[in-house]
């Protein structure tokens, strides 16, 4: 095993930042405009109620919400009905995992991608090869089968069935973001509750471990999410920002709250009118940092484009072209994640 596959959180404390870990000056986070402004902020929103009937608080959320997703393409929810151990509860498994001892992690260590579960550092996603500041767990989450779970790990030992837990939850609360979504647009409730979202749900566990120099490494490169929405629990240490106009807004840290991204998806099938955000992570000094984020797939085989209800006087012409989401997938990849040039392959011109 080359020292390629070393694990940052088999180190116990880091007093350097290792070369390879070094970006360019262009690409470090102090040079670019990230001082977390007071007068913009992401909003945070109230679920409660919103499963219930009452058209009326339901009409309001779902209406906050898509004027969140079009100001910002983020935001936070809180009161989202899913109860802070089950949280918790997954939060801790998985952070137990990645303090383990490094032989008890070896068998899961895996750049492949078929896996339902592996654990691994730092991705070069970048064209350029660069690394970042994290080691990350993917995980085959949802629906929970047989043949996921017998991939994941059975150490700490709470962590299969608080997975399975805080998996089958969070899920739960997509499909109602989804719905209010919808529901905010127009759209018949159920409209995304198919093909679009009901892939296999993946799960990214970050772990951004205490960095000596957070100004010369970045935890997570700027990106877009590829999926369709994104609904991530970072506990209470900041460190992810998304970008807003020319700068980049931090997400602040709210105990016990979900924070919500649109992905590209979202902004193809939409046409536009909600717009998937640009975010990364940053590292601090002080305290790892841990984020769940599970990501609501298409079905691979699932064919997307702008919906003929978004299509309208507000949007304009069809702006995307029509596609089976698992090419999608394979321009993300080779474009490296850069928003512009993934976009750049499916856009119509005019
Ligand atoms: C991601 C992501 C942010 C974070 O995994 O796609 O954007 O805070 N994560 O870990
Ligand atoms: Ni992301």
């Amino acid at each position: 095993m080359g020292t390629e596959m070393e694990l940052l959180s088999d180190c116990p404390v880091h007093t350097s930042v290792p070369d390879k870990y070094v970006l360019p000056p262009e690409k470090r986070p102090s040079l670019l405009h990230d001082e977390p402004s007071s007068d913009v902020a992401i909003p945070v929103i109230d679920l409660h109620g919103a499963t219930v009937s009452d058209d009326c608080r339901r009409h309001l959320i779902a209406s906050e919400i898509i004027k969140a997703c079009k100001e910002f393409g983020i935001f936070q929810v809180v009161n989202h009905g899913v109860a802070e151990d089950v949280v918790q509860g997954f939060r801790e498994a998985a952070a137990g995992f990645f303090t383990m001892p490094t032989e008890e992690k070896l068998p899961y260590r895996s750049d492949d991608l078929s896996k339902h579960f592996r654990v691994s550092s730092s991705t070069p996603y970048d064209r350029n090869g660069d690394r970042y500041w994290l080691d990350y767990l993917k995980i085959n989450c949802h629906p929970v089968t047989d043949e996921h779970v017998r991939e994941w790990p059975e150490k700490p030992g709470s962590f299969r069935s608080s997975l399975a837990e805080y998996s089958t939850a969070v899920h739960e609360v997509a499909q109602t973001l989804l719905r209010l979504i919808a529901e905010g647009l127009g759209l018949d409730g159920g409209f995304f509750a198919g093909d679009l979202s009901s892939g296999s749900t993946q799960m990214n566990v970050n772990y951004y471990p205490p960095c000596p120099d957070p100004s010369l490494t970045l935890g997570l490169l700027p990106h877009c999410d590829r999926h369709l929405l994104t609904v991530l629990s970072q506990g209470d240490v900041a460190g992810l920002q998304a970008r807003h106009g020319g700068r980049w807004l931090l997400v602040r840290p709210i105990p016990g709250a979900f924070v919500v991204n649109l992905g590209h998806q979202m902004e193809i099938i939409t046409n536009g009118l909600l717009a998937s955000v640009e975010h990364r992570a940053v590292t601090n000094t002080d305290a790892a940092r841990l984020s769940v984020v599970t990501l609501v797939m298409p079905k691979m085989e699932c064919r997307i484009g702008p919906a003929p209800e978004m299509v309208n006087e507000s949007t304009g012409p069809a702006k995307f072209k029509e596609f089976e989401f698992s090419e999608f997938i394979k321009a993300y990849s080779a474009a490296a994640a850069s928003r512009e040039d993934v976009l750049q392959c499916f856009r119509i011109h005019r």
